[in-house]
């Protein structure tokens, strides 16, 4: 098991800076990156030109001292020194071959888990009760989902925690309104259906908007649920209970583990947010709230925005349930990295939230909190994405509809197959599709949600990746061997690398590991579905080039098969950190 070849030559060329130059430059940025254009190498090392102006030599010297210190040999032909003091550097095919033989023989492919596990929380999904789960949260779920597992892959200790929306003024509204129309279902619990809980929010709003005796009573029933009122109470458990079974049915079907925390959760914390606020002193009245005024965030007349965290009412809010989720994430989880998925339009209010947690000496250096922000999901007319007659698309139909679609395909490509299999991969293939195509998207941009693209069979798509892995199993079966019975021992001297394609696509596989490390650490899981389309890109020309069964020799045979072997469980474990299951046939 190791590290990724990058990571270890940052720390190999660190080393030798320091060696060569002194204690004082071992936190030198070594500059080290794959290599742009491989004419010249694999790997680059940029450090000698800044270290040029700070020791005064030329930087030619300065990089021959730098390689005369550095530990190569093991995995590296000679480095070579080009123009201004780049150093270049080209991995031993030896080398590679007996990487690909170690990562063949792994269920890890040879990565090792990182040396110092994190307690990493991410907060994704998240959707309100007794609302619409809708194209935002799905983006969040799919995003927070594959970030996850890719933390998760690398040893982290993940906890998933779905902040659900599950307190607020809304819900005197609500249970008001269930009261009157369902008195039963609050004396008898289990016994109730409510149906469609949008519906039956559009209809208490109405009801909230147009009667004003309706409004008041629902403002008392708020009070009556802030202070624990059994009825209150009791009511605001069916409505949540069967939005949990409404959003339990869309993590099934995407197969999406969550832990749920929901706000209501940090309620006994809200009010000691306020008073350590003040004890801070950070703490000001603004016309009857409590807030903290910002520092960076002015209206339009250049005065600080205040962070509202009191309500005039004395109510708390989003950010005061922000704030105490923060606390109790550093100080009850431990956690010391915190990731939040959500929708581009809150990341005033993350900057905002950990701004003031910082300030209040909350937040230490320690611990990174992070929002990772998405774009909108767009029609395919480049518009809000919406139904032919406007209204919001509920994410059941949405995803019923990606696999049907599949299903359709599957059934005219092979009617003859029986319909279990043809299910199954239409299941496999239509969800796929959904997830790859917001992840092979860079989540900042806004993301144009059309089924004809994300089930093409061509271009960076789920069913062309899947289709790949198929065609790699395919190719195994033919050539009769079984790949999980393999004698590695007699097969790791057979890896022979001579064809160009052959050598790219094997280059290729062992920069999975930098892929991973590139989405744990920058959290853009579309990096990860752009190295698995160059990977099948690379194998097509691989399989195009150089014959795999019909090769000349026995050993060449073997060695291609492997290649075949090792680039089909790269692409598995990639997807499967996307959340996609691969198919053995399709
Ligand atoms: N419920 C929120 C929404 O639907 C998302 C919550 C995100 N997490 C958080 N800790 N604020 O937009």
């Amino acid at each position: 098991m190791t590290t990724s070849i990058l990571a270890d030559l940052k720390i190999r060329f660190s080393k030798a800076i320091a060696a060569a130059f002194g204690a004082e430059y071992a936190d030198y940025d070594p500059a080290v990156a794959a290599a742009k254009d491989t004419k010249f190498g694999d790997y680059q090392c940029n450090a000698a030109l800044s270290l040029t102006k700070k020791l005064k030599q030329k930087p030619q010297d300065v990089a021959a001292q730098i390689i005369a210190n550095l530990e190569f040999a093991d995995r590296f032909e000679p480095p070579t020194i080009a123009g201004a003091g780049f150093i270049n550097l080209k991995l031993q095919l030896s080398y590679i071959a007996a990487h690909l033989a170690e990562m063949q023989k792994s269920d890890r492919l040879a990565i090792a888990p990182v040396s110092k596990p994190e307690r990493v929380i991410v907060d994704f999904s998240s959707p309100n009760i007794a609302k619409e789960m809708h194209v935002g949260h799905l983006r969040s779920t799919i995003i927070g989902d594959s970030i996850a597992r890719i933390l998760e892959f690398q040893g982290h200790e993940v906890l998933r925690l779905n902040h659900v929306g599950d307190w607020g003024t809304q819900f005197g509204m609500l249970i008001t309104f269930l009261r009157e129309v369902y008195p039963d279902a609050l004396t008898k619990a289990d016994a109730i259906a409510i149906g469609d809980l949008v519906e039956l929010y559009r209809q208490a709003k109405k009801r909230f908007d147009e009667d004003p005796e309706f409004k008041e009573i629902s403002r008392s029933a708020v009070v009556e649920l802030q202070a624990g009122g059994q009825s209150a109470k009791q009511a605001w458990q069916l409505l949540c209970e069967q939005s949990r079974r409404e959003f339990q049915k869309i993590y099934d079907a995407l197969n999406i583990q969550l832990e749920e925390r929901g706000e209501s959760f940090y309620n006994p914390f809200l009010s000691d947010v306020i008073s350590d606020l003040k004890a801070t002193g950070l703490l000001q009245e603004d016309q009857g709230a409590l807030c903290v005024f910002l520092e960076g965030f002015n209206n339009k007349d250049g005065q600080p925005l205040p962070l509202i965290v009191q309500k005039s009412d004395g109510g708390y809010n989003y950010a005061t349930t922000d704030l105490a989720a923060l606390r109790y994430r550093i100080r009850e989880d431990q956690a010391t990295r915190i990731i939040y998925v959500t929708d581009i339009g809150q990341s005033a209010h993350f900057a905002q939230v950990f701004q003031v947690a910082q300030r209040a000496d909350w937040l230490p250096e320690s611990v990174q909190a992070i929002h990772v922000p998405f774009g909108l999901v767009m029609g395919d007319d480049g518009k809000k994405f919406k139904t032919r007659s406007g209204d919001t698309v509920p994410l059941k139909s949405l995803l019923e509809e990606a696999v049907t679609r599949a299903y359709a395909d599957i059934d005219s490509r092979n009617p003859d197959a029986p319909a279990e299999f043809k299910k199954d991969v239409a299941n496999a293939i239509g969800l796929g599709a959904v997830k790859y195509a917001d992840l092979s998207q860079n989540r900042t941009s806004n993301y144009i949600f059309s089924f004809d693209k994300m089930l093409s069979l061509q271009g960076n798509t789920a069913p062309y990746m899947l289709y790949a892995y198929v065609r790699v199993q395919g190719i195994g079966r033919k050539g009769g061997i079984d790949f999980d019975r393999v004698d590695f021992d007699r097969v790791d001297s057979a890896i022979s690398l001579t064809e160009a394609p052959e050598i790219a696509l094997a280059k290729h596989l062992l920069q999975f590991a930098e892929a991973i490390d590139a989405v744990a650490e920058e959290l853009f899981p579309n990096r990860l579905c752009q190295y698995l389309f160059e990977l099948s890109q690379k194998f097509n020309q691989f399989f195009e080039q150089c014959p795999v069964l019909q090769a000349e020799e026995e050993t060449i045979k073997i060695s291609r098969l492997n290649l075949c072997d090792i680039t089909a469980k790269t692409l598995k474990l990639g997807l499967g950190l996307l959340g996609i299951r691969v198919l053995e046939r399709m």
